[in-house]
């Protein structure tokens, strides 16, 4: 696992574009494993502004997201459909065929069945994480199995808290209480994973995925076990190094 110690935000976004574009350039058609929460929005604006610049072209990339709230339509403000359409996809010239985002309706069995099967056809390139402040990624929150596939989850009681103060106007009562998620083990597939952590509040899981056991009670600690997994952090993320 290499980490890379960042001076802030945007100098780490700035870093993950670099590894980001790395894989867009050299490979037109790879599979792109995408994250929404508030932590990729900088390195997405960063795409986009290199899209319009540089004409990287996304023609011919996949994109497969990690998650998606239960009980959300896609055209909700707070889908992660919606996020990824606002933040990323509308400014590129990705193919609307080759964008997923598991759904966040129906029966739960047939979802998490069809994106599971979906991500065994579609290997990631890269898979791209923020992390939770309880170390969860994706939203495999701590005590997932690390031979989870795509499945339904109920959201903690403080994930549901700091989505409520990112997102929801700090209504609590707003988050939906629970999510699909792809799995650890599916997570671990891609060929690399890049992480990105920014901010105080991330310290104390980024001591923990860096420097503590592998554990099932911190879900990002499995990344020690990756053949190539880049972890960016900032400066008050990694204050506890
Ligand atoms: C989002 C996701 C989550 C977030 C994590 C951090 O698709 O899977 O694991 O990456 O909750 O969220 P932010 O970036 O808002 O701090």
């Amino acid at each position: 696992m290499k980490v890379i110690v960042k001076k802030d935000y945007e100098e780490a976004s700035r870093a993950a574009l670099e590894i980001m574009l790395d894989i867009i350039k050299n490979k037109p058609d790879a599979a792109l494993g995408l994250a929404t929460g508030s932590t990729p929005v900088r390195l997405y604006e960063l795409m986009q502004e290199d899209h319009e610049k540089n004409h990287t072209s996304y023609k011919h990339i996949e994109s497969y997201n990690l998650d998606e709230y239960y009980g959300l339509s896609d055209d909700h403000p707070q889908s992660y459909y919606y996020f990824m359409w606002h933040h990323l996809f509308n400014k590129l010239d990705i193919d609307k065929k080759n964008i997923h985002v598991p759904s966040g309706k129906g029966d739960i069995n047939e979802v998490t069945k069809n994106y599971s099967q979906l991500l065994k056809d579609h290997p990631r390139d890269i898979q791209l994480l923020g992390l939770g402040s309880n170390g969860h990624i994706g939203f495999n929150e701590p005590g997932t199995s690390f031979t989870s596939t795509t499945h339904y989850i109920a959201l903690k009681q403080s994930t549901i808290e700091d989505n409520a103060k990112l997102f929801f106007n700090g209504d609590v009562s707003a988050v939906p209480t629970h999510a699909i998620t792809m799995g650890i083990q599916e997570i671990m597939d891609a060929h690399k994973v890049l992480l990105i952590a920014c901010g105080e509040r991330k310290a104390k899981a980024v001591k923990g995925l860096v420097e503590g056991e592998v554990t099932e009670e911190l879900p990002a600690s499995i990344l020690q076990r990756h053949k190539d997994a880049i972890i960016i952090v900032d400066e008050a993320a990694a204050s506890l190094l």
